[in-house]
C-alpha cells in the first residue's frame, strides 16, 4: 500500500474514464487535503504498517460500540477491517440490524452512508471517513432537476406514474419517492421492485441509471419502444408528448462511468481467448454488454457466484477492479480477470484511504465524532418510507 500522497498521484492521473486529470489536486503541496477532505498532516506521513496498527488499535478500543461496513469496491487495506462487506442492499440491511453499535463507520460512498443513517436507530451515528467519497452517477440526478422533470411529466401524464429511484441517489430523491408512493431499488432487487411498481401504476419514472432501468425493463418483457430516455438538458427531456404517452418506462439519462468502460467487443475477445469462459457483469453496464454476458447481478451476486463456482472455472468480470482483484486473490484455483484491460477503479470509492479511516477512528476514541452523515429529519422520514417499501418487497 502507498501513502495517501503517492496513492492520489497514481490514481488521479491514470484513470481515463472519469475526467480526473482536470480536477487532480496539487499533490505535492497539499498532501493532507487530497480528495477534498483535509486531515491532520501526521496521517499523510504514516507508513502503511503504522496506519494498519493505529486502525486496529482504535477498533479494539471501541469494541462493540463500533461497526465498520465495507462495500465490495473498497480496497483490501480497508476491507480487512470491515465487520461486514457487501453490496449496497446487504449493507443497508446490516445498518438496520445492529442497533447496539453506537458508531457505524461506512467505508463506501455518500449515498450509502445516508441510507445507513436513515435505517439505523436515532442514537446511532454514521460516519463516512472521507466526505468527498460521492458517486458520479448519483450526481447526475440533482434533486431540483428530477422534481422539474416530475412536474413536466405530470402535465402530460397526470395519473398512473410512479417514481423509482436506484439506491445511488440522494436522500432527498428517496424521500420524493416515499412521498409519491414509489420506492428505492438496488441492483439486487430492481426486477422485484419494478414488478411491484408495475402492479401499482402504468408507467414508471426511473432514475438515475438509465442502464439498470433499461436492462431491468427488458428482463420484465418490455421492448425498447416501451421506454423513453429523459435528458434533463432538453425541454420535455427530449421527448414528444406522444413518445411519453407511449412509454411505460421513462429512464433518466444517467450512467456509471466505471461500468460504461465494458464493451461487447471485450466479451468477444475474452470468449475467443478462453473458450468456455463465463462472463459476469454488473447491470449498470450497457444493454449490449448485459445481453452478451452469461449473467449479471449486484456486486454481492458477482462475488457469491464466482466464490461458489467449481475449481478450475474461468470468469471474465465486468465490474470495478478492486472487487475483481480480490475475487482473483481469494479464489486462486480459478481464472478470474477484468473484461477491461485498462482497469479503472471507482475513483470516489477509492477516496476512502486508510489514513482517513485511522483519523476518523482515532477521533472516536478521543470522544470526537468527525464526518457524521446526518439526514434532515423530514427527509429521513420519507426516505425511510421508500426504503422500507424496498425492504418489504424483497
Ligand atoms: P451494488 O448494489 O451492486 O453493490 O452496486 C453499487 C454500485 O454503486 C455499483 O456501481
Ligand atoms: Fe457510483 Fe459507479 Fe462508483 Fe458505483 S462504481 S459508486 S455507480 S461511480
Amino acid at each position: 500500500m502507498k501513502t495517501i500522497a503517492e496513492d492520489a498521484v497514481i490514481k488521479e492521473t491514470t484513470c481515463p474514464s472519469q475526467g480526473l486529470q482536470e480536477t487532480a489536486p496539487p499533490v505535492v503541496q497539499t498532501p493532507v487535503g487530497l480528495w477534498g477532505q483535509t486531515i491532520p498532516v501526521e496521517y499523510a506521513r504514516l507508513s502503511p504498517d503504522e496506519l494498519d496498527a493505529r486502525i486496529a488499535s482504535s477498533e479494539a478500543k471501541l469494541g462493540t460500540r463500533l461497526l465498520i461496513l465495507g462495500h465490495h469496491y473498497q480496497r483490501d487495506e480497508i476491507i480487512r477491517f470491515a465487520d461486514y462487506r457487501g453490496d449496497s442492499f446487504k449493507l443497508a440491511q446490516y445498518a438496520a440490524s445492529r442497533p447496539e453499535a453506537e458508531f457505524i463507520v461506512f467505508c463506501g460512498v455518500h449515498f450509502m452512508a445516508e441510507s445507513a443513517d436513515i435505517l439505523s436507530a436515532s442514537n446511532q451515528k454514521v460516519i463516512l471517513p472521507n466526505m468527498s467519497a460521492g458517486c458520479s452517477m448519483a450526481d447526475m440526478a440533482p434533486t431540483e432537476e428530477v422534481l422539474d422533470c416530475w412536474e413536466d411529466l405530470r402535465t402530460v401524464l397526470p395519473t398512473g406514474l410512479l417514481p423509482i429511484t436506484y439506491m445511488n441517489s440522494t436522500a432527498a430523491l428517496k424521500a420524493f419517492c416515499g412521498r409519491y408512493d414509489g420506492s428505492v431499488c438496488t441492483s439486487s432487487n430492481a426486477k422485484a421492485v419494478l414488478t411491484w411498481a408495475f402492479g401499482k401504476a402504468e408507467r414508471i419514472l426511473f432514475f438515475p441509471d438509465q442502464h439498470l432501468g433499461r436492462n431491468t425493463g427488458l428482463k420484465l418483457g418490455l421492448k425498447l419502444e416501451d421506454m423513453a430516455v429523459w435528458d434533463p438538458q432538453l425541454p420535455m427531456g427530449g421527448n414528444s408528448k406522444e413518445q411519453l404517452k407511449r412509454a411505460r418506462l421513462i429512464l433518466w439519462k444517467g450512467h456509471c462511468s466505471v461500468h460504461l468502460r465494458f464493451t461487447a467487443e471485450q466479451i468477444k475477445r475474452a470468449r475467443e481467448r478462453y473458450p468456455g469462459i463465463k462472463v459476469i457483469v454488473h447491470p449498470e453496464c450497457t444493454m449490449e454488454v448485459v445481453q452478451d454476458a452469461d449473467m449479471d447481478g449486484s456486486t454481492e451476486f458477482i462475488s457469491k457466484t464466482i466464490t461458489q463456482s467449481p475449481a478450475g472455472s474461468k470468469w471474465a468480470v465486468g465490474t470495478e477492479i478492486n472487487l475483481v482483484n480480490r475475487l482473483s486473490k481469494e479464489n486462486p484455483d480459478k481464472t478470474i480477470f477484468c473484461l477491461d484491460p485498462i482497469v479503472c477503479p471507482c475513483s470516489t470509492m477509492y477516496r476512502i484511504h486508510p489514513a482517513y479511516l485511522a483519523w476518523a477512528l482515532e477521533n472516536l476514541v478521543a470522544g470526537v465524532v468527525v464526518n457524521q452523515v446526518s439526514v434532515d429529519k423530514e427527509v429521513a422520514h420519507w426516505a425511510r418510507v421508500a426504503l422500507d417499501r424496498m425492504l418489504s418487497i424483497t
